[in-house]
């Protein structure tokens, strides 16, 4: 068997085929594309056993004359180029002329098409490549293309193809890319007969932010724009402190194209600066236009790549936009009503344990902590399953966390103080003994929030006044859906409300401050590495840690007094959880010595 031997015919046909066509969402993905390029305003997507079943795209273009039907499933067949020179001005998602010859060669495809100026249509199926028919039918305007059994005779790669739900998830990404990517197209997905997409095509990319992510990211972004040197970005990018996403929170179009390369993401993400902290990762959706010229797309066979003739030029232009959001959104953001409301929804335990917390509750908002109080002795309505953890949780904290609170009532006052007042928001400023405290905001107050939580043995569920919906991306559904036990066990009490819409009615008690979806996302989106009740509580206490006043913020001087109070009683350790310093002292002797008073 050591002898070399040229490959047959239908052998590197397939080979071929497969470095296109992967999986079910790369048919999708060769099959929008051209239902995008035949000028289609609607397109539906429906998918059965995660694609690997059937695919049937549809769209109402312009057709394919009868006569082309033929060549249309031929290698290297296209309508899109014609000449070598053609590759340098590439405007059409395709170019390639072997999406249908490939998706053939691999499984049973069904086409009908009409033009709209031909009084029928044409109806072929190909199967491996073997033409079965070409003939005219009485059919509507667009065209329909069904693929079945994918890879049906290719055993090794379809035990390579995942579940059927990541399959399903897989080819959800890729049609929320393409509903970002042209908000005047709508599209209508569906997955085993489930809408889980229905974008209006009103050409607004805030429907389609909607669509895709739900009201909370859309609502959060800001819309941005910069134009120089013939290339112009514009979008919507997540304001600095607004909920983040996982990961996939980032889609970059070139020329609409959607494309993967991690540099641009890079961009993105330095544009944020400081803003950002590490790990976390920005939401954008964000349409680079230049001239054709001015990118290559031809670089690798599944067009998701690009390369630009003036890198540079791009990220600067990308920068501008991002900043000039970031700069406007960073001075506007000053304690929202929200904000406040949500700090004064933190769990009551918490609060009785906390100065700290019912400084900022008794101040601002005392009747919904009273209503949180109220809410807490409920049962929240929730499905069997889920309510079922829930209150085997109630049940099990109350040992541990009274001993927490005895702790930290009886820490110690500090020694006298006196507030001086902020530093350009951002640091507190405390005479104490002579000496002058700064004291980092931020950093004090994650400090506190994390020795809290990292000392509440037994996570308490706190229900929410008002459930809040959330939308998942379809492979976090699916994480979720196979592990809840461990959500449930970590204090969440989340039910579907939708294809992949989720609400969340209670949350982990100790993280109660933090933004409930935010919270749920973090905790998905540690998880990649596996599942447990231990990780999701380390993702939940990450999470809780985000929701600390951040530097900017103004605080009353309620809240001041109560975080100073908090940090020196409770004697904290001079870093925050991530290993930034909270404190820096000027000692009196210090000054005293600068002052040239003493030597
Ligand atoms: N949905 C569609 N509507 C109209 N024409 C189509 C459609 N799908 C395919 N075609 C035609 O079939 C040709 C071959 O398609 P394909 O194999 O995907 O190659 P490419 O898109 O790279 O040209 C296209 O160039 C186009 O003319
Ligand atoms: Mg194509």
């Amino acid at each position: 068997m050591d002898r070399i031997r040229l490959l047959s015919k239908t052998v590197y046909d397939k080979i071929a085929a497969g470095e296109v066509i992967e999986r079910p969402a790369s048919v999708v993905k060769e099959l929008v594309e051209n239902s995008i390029d035949a000028g289609a305003r609607a397109i539906s997507v429906a998918i059965t056993g995660g694609g690997l079943k059937e695919i049937r795209v549809a769209d109402n273009g312009r057709g394919i004359y009868p006569e082309d039907v033929k060549l249309a499933f031929e290698k290297h067949a296209t309508s899109k180029i014609s000449t070598a020179g053609d590759l340098g001005f590439i405007g059409t998602q395709g170019f390639r002329g072997e999406a249908l010859y490939s998706i053939c060669a691999v499984s049973s495809v069904e086409m009908k098409t009409k033009r709209r100026e031909f009084p029928e249509g044409t109806h072929a199926r190909v199967t491996g490549s073997n033409t079965e028919f070409i003939i005219p039918a009485g059919i509507p305007d667009g065209t329909s293309v069904a693929v079945s059994d994918l890879f049906f005779n290719l055993p090794a790669r379809r035990k390579f193809m995942k579940k059927e739900s990541a399959e399903a998830a897989l080819v959800s990404d890729i049609v929320s890319r393409f509903i970002l990517a042209y908000p005047e197209i709508s599209f209508h997905y569906t997955s085993d007969g489930k809408t889980v997409y229905h974008s209006p095509g009103d050409g607004d990319l805030r429907s389609a932010i909607y669509c895709v992510y739900g009201a909370g990211v859309s609502d959060a972004a800001a819309y941005v724009e910069h134009e120089a040197n013939g290339i112009k970005v514009s979008g919507f990018v997540s304001k600095p402190g607004a909920p983040l996403k996982e990961r996939r929170g980032g889609s970059v179009f070139v020329n609409r194209r959607y494309v993967k390369n991690g540099s641009l993401h890079d961009m993105v993400r330095s544009a944020y600066g400081e803003t950002l902290v590490k790990g976390e990762n920005p939401f954008f959706v964000l349409d680079i236009r230049l001239p054709l010229s001015a990118v290559d797309v031809n670089v690798h066979p599944n067009k998701l790549q690009v390369r630009f003739l003036d890198p540079a030029s791009v990220e600067y232009v990308i920068k501008e936009a991002v900043s000039g959001a970031c700069g406007e959104v960073r001075g506007a953001v000053v304690f929202p009503a929200e904000d406040i409301k949500r700090r004064a929804d933190i769990s009551v335990r918490r609060a009785e344990q906390s100065e700290f917390f019912s400084g900022f509750g008794n101040a601002t908002a005392s009747g919904a902590l009273k209503e949180t109080k109220l809410r807490e002795t409920q049962t929240p309505a929730a499905p069997e399953t889920y309510a079922r953890g829930f209150v085997a949780r109630e049940n099990a904290i109350s040992p541990e966390s009274t001993q927490t609170a005895a702790a930290s009532e009886n820490a110690p006052p500090p020694a006298p103080y006196r507030l001086i007042g902020t530093l350009g928001n951002a640091y507190i400023l405390v005479e104490q003994a002579g000496d002058l405290l700064i004291i980092d905001q931020h950093a004090a107050h994650e400090r506190l929030l994390y020795e809290r939580l990292i000392c509440a043995d037994a996570p308490v569920s706190q229900a929410l006044l008002e459930p809040v919906v959330v939308k998942l991306s379809h492979e976090q559904k699916n994480f979720l859906d196979e592990n809840i036990e461990a959500f449930i066990s970590a204090g969440f009490c989340v039910e579907p409300f939708g294809a992949l819409d989720y609400k969340i009615s209670a949350v982990p008690a100790a993280a109660a401050s933090a933004d409930p979806a935010a919270l749920l996302n973090c905790a998905l989106g540690a998880q990649k590495g596996g599942v447990g009740a231990a990780l999701t509580r380390g993702a939940v206490i990450k999470a809780a840690c985000r929701g600390a006043v951040k530097a900017g913020d103004r605080l009353n001087d309620e809240e001041l007094k109560s975080l100073v109070e908090s940090y020196l009683s409770e004697g904290e350790a001079p870093t925050c959880p991530h290993g930034r310093p909270v404190i820096t002292v000027i000692t009196k002797k210090q000054l005293e010595k600068s002052f040239k008073r003493t030597v």
